[in-house]
């Protein structure tokens, strides 16, 4: 097989871009605004990086291109592979099983070959790209069958992969019905990152229930095959972070802080300003929040309008039931909300179903006194992180949940089990009226977190992590 000739290759679902197609065909390319474009794009500029991913559009066949320094590849899928794939395994298979299957997760026999087949279509676009010797690094678990596909192709090249969400326990992921093909889909890497230790000791757990393998702390051995030697695969935890500095610096512009005072006027100058920004995901604990709120209007713990709860919800994988669900609920709790407590031109929940760019997220996050993430389960959260770098007056409260990767970290904010509605109430008050001084501390060593461990300290511990490996003893003739 030819190769490009890429040194480092990176394979996710989604392109760093979204291409919009117009009414005459005409392409057109916005860049996504995600965390990993920008953790990424130093690394690949320096390293002669190709990134292969998909469009976000179905039926498009789209030649590979060059931007901002790095080469860009994209798979293509159709409108059935979109439904299977994505919608389907990826999203209504993988997703609620790996989040503590919080909606009952829905398996088909179907969905699970198209994402076999869709899988072996990015480990070909990869392989074609890498340099000989070169690295891949895979991301999540829309890709978790890539690592092993590609080792068959390319025995040439280190390949690392990174699960971007948890890591179940054994006893929830034993019920996929192609549970070992995943894990030895995981083993073809030879270093499989995680948000968490908790994350990286579940892999460890179900290689070594659902397989023969021998593992030793991180590390499993995979042994020889043919004429490929025995190998060692590290699993170990690498918590994503964001780029803390641009946030930071972003905030501190006049225009973003004149924005945030424009906000609080809009609001109606409210004493406090709650705040909830999440993609419309039940994951995220959305309910459980605005139900919370609604009970402390209620109670007259809080009360309308002097505290207003802003929440920004983005739309997000709308064909799948579970999202639509969801939606139907939380317009449902907010309507009603407004209805019984709300004022003319005073509701009590301002609900927003957009997204924004990022200049906009940072004023929100100016103007909100308290932050509130009140995930059910999730890898990371990056949020919490956003609105802790966004914060350089050292003012505002972040309520967390225990459930989220960035719990382990931001241990300074104001830890919550969202589960219980009572803690969270309690919660909710504490960080409305907080003491300006204890924000203040804990702010300053939340900042300090957030600021040291930034998302190009994390690419860079992977990757050198990954580089660490003894090179692949078999060089594949790619010339
Ligand atoms: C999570 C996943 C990502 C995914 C993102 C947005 O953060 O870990 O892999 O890209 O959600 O979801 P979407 O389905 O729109 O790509």
């Amino acid at each position: 097989m030819g190769s490009a000739g890429y040194d480092l290759v990176v394979v996710a679902n989604r392109l760093p871009v979204d291409v919009t197609i117009g009414p005459d065909g005409d392409v057109s390319w916005d860049r996504s605004p995600g965390g990993l474009v920008t953790a990424m794009e130093p690394v690949m500029v320096e390293a002669n990086g190709a990134w292969v991913g998909w469009s976000g559009a179905p039926d498009v066949e789209l030649e590979p291109f060059d931007t901002d320094g790095m080469r860009l590849v994209p798979v293509p899928l159709s409108e059935a592979e979109v439904a299977d794939y994505y919608e389907g395994f990826s999203n209504d298979s993988l997703w609620p099983l790996y989040h503590d299957v919080i909606e009952p997760p829905t398996f088909h026999r179907q969905w699970w070959e198209v994402y076999r087949k869709v899988n072996q279509r990015f480990a070909e676009a990869a392989a074609a790209q890498v340099a000989p010797g070169g690295t891949v690094w895979v991301h999540d678990y829309q890709l978790q069958l890539v690592p092993r596909m590609l080792r068959e192709l390319r025995p040439d090249v280190r390949i690392g992969f990174f699960n971007h969400i948890p890591f179940p326990p054994l006893e929830l992921f034993a019920q996929l019905p192609w549970r070992t093909a995943v894990v030895e889909g995981l083993l073809g890497a030879d270093l499989i990152g995680f948000q968490r230790a908790g994350d990286a000791q579940n892999f460890v757990r179900v290689v070594r229930r659902l397989t023969d393998l021998t593992t030793r702390g991180q590390m499993i051995t995979v042994p020889a095959e043919g004429d490929r030697p025995e190998r060692h695969v590290r699993a170990m935890p690498f918590p994503i972070s964001i780029d803390s500095k641009k946030f930071d610096e972003l905030a501190r512009t006049p225009e973003v802080q004149a924005r945030a005072k424009e906000i609080r006027a809009e609001l109606g100058d409210p004493d406090v300003v709650l705040l909830g920004v999440d993609r419309l995901d039940y994951t995220k604990g959305i309910r459980h929040r605005i139900k919370a709120f609604g009970e402390l209007l209620e109670d007259g713990r809080l009360s309308v309008p002097e505290t207003v709860l802003v929440q920004v919800a983005s739309p997000s994988r709308e064909n799948v039931g579970a999202y639509q669900q969801l939606r139907e609920h939380v317009e449902l709790l907010v309507g009603r909300i407004n209805g019984d407590l709300g004022e003319l031109g005073r509701p009590a929940v301002h609900y927003l179903h957009h997204s924004y760019p990022m200049e906009e997220m940072a004023a929100l996050y100016l103007a909100a006194d308290v932050m509130l993430v009140t995930a059910l389960r999730d890898g990371m959260n990056l949020v919490a992180k956003e609105y802790v770098a966004a914060r350089s007056d050292d003012r505002g409260a972040l309520v967390l949940s225990e459930f989220t990767g960035a719990a382990d970290e931001l241990t300074s904010s104001i830890l919550v089990n969202p589960h219980d509605i009572a803690g969270l109430k309690n919660a909710m008050v504490y960080a409305a009226n907080i003491d300006p001084r204890e924000a203040r501390k804990r702010m300053r060593r939340l900042r300090r977190k957030v600021l040291e461990n930034d998302v190009a300290a994390w690419s860079h511990s992977f990757l050198s992590a990954l580089a660490a490996v003894p090179a692949p003893q078999k060089t594949q003739d790619t010339q």
